[in-house]
């Protein structure tokens, strides 16, 4: 198998858990999603909680919350060292696009991190060009996520940085708690 499959591969694998804490692939969220009635179908799509605290530096979990993919990693300290060596004024894009933090924040590697935790980078996984899925594990030319639909190129921090995309990665509603589980929306 070719890296690039290879990657693209584990990109698709989808965790998720509605509240317990309980890990499961995402082939099983979809049929117990659908056993619920309405009601709870969108409350479950509307929160979700994910235990990240055996989630390795270096690797990703791709939630599904909302019908979008999240992906959740664990940066390295050289991902986070990298991502910080940009000036946000040579970035295409500057703002945070974080929505836990003011509308006019900057798009500096600490305000795309989760606070307190910054070696914890959380994005909604839908590249801001046309809606395609980026593929992860450090892929492209900044180290990042790579959009091959057109040639996007996101770095560690999830920031535009060449190709067509307008806009950064966006962040969703987020919180974590001590026990590193994580609450979206
Ligand atoms: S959809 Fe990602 S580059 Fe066009």
């Amino acid at each position: 198998m070719e890296a690039s499959e290879d990657t693209a591969r584990r990109d698709f694998l989808y965790y998720a858990t509605a509240g317990a804490g309980v890990v499961a692939t995402g082939a099983a969220l979809w049929p117990l999603v659908n056993q619920m009635n309405p009601s709870a179908d969108v409350r479950a799509l509307a929160q979700i909680t994910v235990d990240i605290s055996d989630l390795a530096p270096g690797t990703q979990l791709t939630v599904n919350w909302r019908g979008k993919p999240v992906f959740i990693r664990h940066r390295t300290e050289a991902e986070m060292a990298q991502a910080r060596a940009e000036a946000v004024s040579d970035l295409p894009d500057s703002q945070a696009r974080n929505p836990n933090l003011p509308d006019d924040a900057l798009a500096s590697d600490e305000n795309r991190a989760i606070a307190g935790h910054e070696a914890y980078l959380v994005m909604i996984g839908v590249c801001t060009h046309l809606g395609c899925v980026p593929l992860g594990d450090g892929a492209g030319d900044f180290g990042g996520w790579f959009c091959p639909c057109h040639g996007s190129h996101y770095d560690a921090a999830g920031r535009i940085r060449k190709g067509p995309a307008p806009e950064n990665l966006h962040i969703p509603d987020l919180s974590l708690s001590d026990e590193m589980v994580l609450t979206l929306g």
